[in-house]
């Protein structure tokens, strides 16, 4: 196909996870990729088609594309999203949005200058059991949430051959400074954005050296008064739980699953219970009334459960039909500066630590 919205890619590691998706729609074409492990592009070939090989991020942005998938080490989010930004073209960003609080200035600064969207594509936002529990709390039949609470939960402490930019960017340096998956999945069901932190460390025990906590708890207190706790481990010897969530409001509570043989379950306050009996039911039960239309007909048989792909279809959406972007570059910094604001109350021994809405910069 020669039609349709063309797309550039910058890193290909993350990044080929979008190829799929974009090589089957019909109004999406990969028009170039770039990547300086010229490996990658070779290890590719075929996924590729007959998308430009540029040289340089610089290079790709010159060659007449429409949007531009950011893909690379986390510290380059923001100076290459800002800079698509200022050439008019649209911006789909990994998380985290950022990595300082300059970085979000400048960030925001390029992206009011700018006619062309971003998004970033906070994928738990649109897992299949997150979104129906987004609809539901929207729904009202959780009453008014008052806590919430979310894990990242994952041993990638630096094995040979892990990323390299968590060894730069994560891995000593203290704080819960890789949280957009669990915080940005809460603030998504509780529409809120969080006004203040304190995040606390266990210390280092798994490496000493490194200088970072295993595990940091990150408690925040959003703008309507809610309380969310998010943890953060990246060392610890155990199985992930990267995608265990939960929430309490007024009128009834959601847990998601632990484990792979557990459910994900949600409590209601139904007229004429017994407090003393109250049980949990299967979060599916709820699925036909509530599931998003976008998740209707949509397979859950793809990386990260299907959600890259209806993550990277909400983007293309935005920008095809002119609306606003569902994680435009406010609520991204939403998702990402609590993160930022740890590191600084970390140091300061878990005191409370203001977080900026950059809508008022
Ligand atoms: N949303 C998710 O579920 C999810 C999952 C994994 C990673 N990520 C995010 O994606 C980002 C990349 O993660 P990864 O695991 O692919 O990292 P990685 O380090 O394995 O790969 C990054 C790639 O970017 C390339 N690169 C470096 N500088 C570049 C430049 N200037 N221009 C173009 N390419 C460049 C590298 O050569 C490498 O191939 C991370 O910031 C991470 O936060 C998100």
């Amino acid at each position: 196909m020669t039609a349709g919205l063309r797309f550039g890619i910058a890193g290909l590691n993350r990044g080929s996870h979008f190829l799929r998706s974009l090589n089957s729609w019909d109004d999406t074409r990969l028009a170039a990729v770039c990547d300086p492990d010229f490996a990658r592009t070779e290890q590719l070939r075929d996924e590729l088609g007959d998308a430009r090989v540029c040289e340089s991020y610089e290079e790709m942005l010159e060659c007449g594309i429409d949007a531009v998938i950011v893909a690379t080490p986390i510290h380059l989010h923001a100076p290459q999203s800002a800079e698509a930004l200022r050439r008019g073209i649209h911006v789909f960003s990994e998380v985290s949005a950022a990595t300082s609080l300059e970085q979000c200035r400048a960030l925001v600064a390029a992206a009011r200058a700018s006619s062309a969207k971003y998004m970033m594509g906070e994928n738990c936002c649109y897992m299949k059991s997150f979104a129906l529990v987004k609809s539901m709390a929207d729904a009202g039949l959780f009453g008014e949430v008052y806590y919430a609470e979310a894990e990242y939960v994952h041993e990638v402490r630096p094995f040979p051959g892990a990323a390299k930019w968590r060894d730069r960017w994560l891995f000593g340096r203290r704080g819960a400074t890789y949280i957009t998956h669990p915080l940005g999945t809460v603030l998504n069901w509780l529409d809120d954005r969080v006004v203040s932190v304190n995040c606390v460390g266990t210390g280092p025990h798994i490496d000493p050296s490194r200088g970072n906590d295993d595990s940091s708890v990150m408690l925040c207190l959003t703008s309507r008064g809610a309380l969310v706790k998010i943890r953060h481990d990246e060392m610890s010897p155990r199985p992930s739980t990267l995608n265990y969530a939960a929430l309490q409001g007024t009128n009834g509570a959601y847990e998601a699953l632990r484990h792979d043989d557990d459910t994900h379950r949600v409590c209601l306050d139904e007229p004429g219970t017994d407090p003393k009996h109250r049980k949990w039911r299967p979060l599916w039960d709820f699925e036909a009334d509530y599931l998003p239309g976008y998740w209707q007909g949509a397979s859950e048989d793809d990386v990260h459960g299907g959600s890259d792909g209806l993550t990277l279809r909400a983007f293309v959406d935005c920008v095809l039909n002119d609306t606003p972007s569902p994680i435009d570059v406010y609520r991204a910094l939403d998702f990402t500066a609590p993160g930022l604001m740890s590191e600084v109350s970390i140091e300061q021994a878990g005191a409370q630590v203001a977080v900026p809405d950059f809508r008022l910069m």
